[in-house]
């Protein structure tokens, strides 16, 4: 099979190992289902598994793949019992699965893992294996369904099961990403559904798939006698303690209800902005390297240059490793403000204005919409704030909060690139106090309530402004 065949079916087959120890784990967590789905079932190896484990279930397995679907079959003679075993090929997306859940004994496990693949990377590999549109339509639209345009083929797919077996008793166990298996509990929870509990079981992507993804079991008991719970339980594999509970606050998905709870009262505004570190599309250009007093570019060749928008910089790589205090790496600062005309450069700093003429091309070049119409050689991300002496700042991008108080570098204030985020302020005193207070743990797990580790950038504005620094202020005053 072509790569992008590969990845158009999301054909990643589940290892015996892990569809066995998922089986093992169900067994003990719910009722002994009498049918067994597997919709999208490969090599089988889900299929293989819950035979051993649910020897008196009555197993269907489909697939698109016909070859698959054969191997399977030919694997299975070989064993014995296999009476209760019946595989079809089926595209996913021509099945009216609520209809054809009510030919099935209950309790109904659906189990597998679906193909893992995006409807925009599909769209690239020019792959046609999405929902009809006209189908999509009349199951409420997939906007509706999945919330935006840009979806998992493994979500529709999950929520589409999960709507069918809303109406019976039974359980939902499918592998897929941690993101999407939060969608669907989002979409359960909205939607009303007859869900009793749903569980996030991390596991190792890369050991049993080789991805660099952040991948799960999501487990959905529907219908059971169990009390309704409208949390979702996230565990690290199947025998670890619970790390934490997913839960809703009004419409907002809460990652920590526990911290939730102990901190939503520092929630608020604020006069304190966050600011993103600068944007300039043009790092070769714009970013050079100080040592003594010389600056180099990126092939090491000496840069003639005036300091006048000249100012260290630090990158969220050097706020994750605490490097803070020095810094070898400088930026061209051409404004002071967004859309500041540039040509004033050409007489306060000849040099600069030479060097950024010389790399003209590779400016003009910036695909972002952001640059054009602009003055020559634009950024953005700049104002007042980032002239300011003092800072206190994060990275946006690594699975840490760790907020430094940055103090000026040579006598100048520090920038940052647009991975960052920060408070500018004028005062040391000011500075210094409130970074000690944004270092506290409870504003750690303030912030963790909200942050979803595995998103891309984890930490956002939208996050940091959702602390009051005066009620942090405020509470530290009372009970200290
Ligand atoms: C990630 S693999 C998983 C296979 C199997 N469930 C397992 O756990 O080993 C995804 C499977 O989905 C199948 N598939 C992809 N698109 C499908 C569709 N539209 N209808 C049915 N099966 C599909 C592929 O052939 C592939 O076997």
């Amino acid at each position: 099979m072509s790569k992008n065949k590969m990845k158009e079916f999301g054909d990643y087959q589940t290892p015996i190992e892990l569809a066995t120890e998922i089986l093992n784990y169900l067994k003990g967590s719910m009722e002994i289902p009498k049918t067994i789905l597997e919709p999208t079932c490969g090599l089988g190896s889900f299929i293989k598994s819950a035979r051993k484990v649910f020897p008196n279930a009555t197993i269907l397995g489909f697939d698109i793949n016909k070859e698959y679907l054969n191997t399977l079959r030919s694997d299975l003679i070989s064993e014995k019992d296999n009476d209760n075993i019946r595989l079809n090929v089926q595209n996913f997306f021509e099945a009216n699965w609520a209809d054809y859940f009510k030919n099935f004994n209950p309790p109904i496990l659906v189990i597998g893992n679906p193909p893992w693949i995006t409807s925009s990377e599909m769209s690239v590999i020019k792959g046609d294996n999405l929902p009809e549109k006209s189908n999509t339509k009349n199951l409420a639209g997939i906007e509706a369904m999945t919330g935006k345009s840009n979806f998992d083929i493994s979500e529709w797919m999950i929520m589409n099961l999960s709507r069918a077996l809303n109406n019976f008793k039974g359980a939902l166990a499918m592998l897929c990403k941690v993101s999407v298996a939060r969608k669907v509990f989002s979409y359960l929870i909205k939607e009303n559904s007859n869900l009793n509990s749903c569980k996030i079981f991390l596991i190792d992507a890369k050991k049993y798939f080789d991805a660099n993804v952040d991948a799960c079991l999501l487990f959905v008991k529907f219908n059971d006698s169990q009390m309704n719970n409208m949390t979702c339980k996230v565990f690290n594999g199947f025998n670890d303690e619970m790390m934490q509970e997913i839960g809703f606050d009004s419409d907002i998905l809460i990652a920590n209800v526990k911290y939730h709870e102990k901190w939503k009262h520092l929630e608020g505004k604020s006069d304190y902005t966050w600011r993103s570190g600068i944007k300039h599309d043009a790092s070769k250009v714009m970013e050079l390297i100080k040592v003594g007093d010389k600056y180099y570019n990126c092939n090491g060749d000496e840069v003639q240059i005036e300091s006048t928008y000249l100012y260290p910089m630090l990158k969220s790589s050097d706020l994750v490793n605490g490097n803070v205090e020095q810094t070898e790496k400088w930026m061209i600062v051409p404004q002071k403000k967004i859309g500041e005309e540039t040509s004033i450069i050409k007489t306060v700093a000849p040099l600069t204005w030479n060097y950024l003429k010389k790399h003209s091309e590779k400016l003009n070049k910036r695909k972002s919409s952001i640059y054009k119409g602009k003055p020559r050689f634009s950024i953005f991300g700049v104002g007042d704030y980032t002239f300011r002496p003092w800072k206190i700042a994060l990275s946006g991008f690594y699975k840490t909060i760790n907020f430094h108080l940055i103090s000026p570098i040579q006598g100048k204030p520090v920038v940052f690139d647009d991975t960052c985020y920060f408070l500018s302020i004028d005062q040391q005193q000011e500075a210094v106090f409130l970074s000690t207070l944004l270092k506290k743990d409870c504003v750690k797990e303030f912030f963790q309530s909200f942050i979803f580790w595995d998103s891309k950038r984890p930490i956002t504005k939208m996050i940091l402004k959702k602390l009051s620094i005066e009620k942090l202020i405020a509470d530290h005053e009372k009970f200290s």
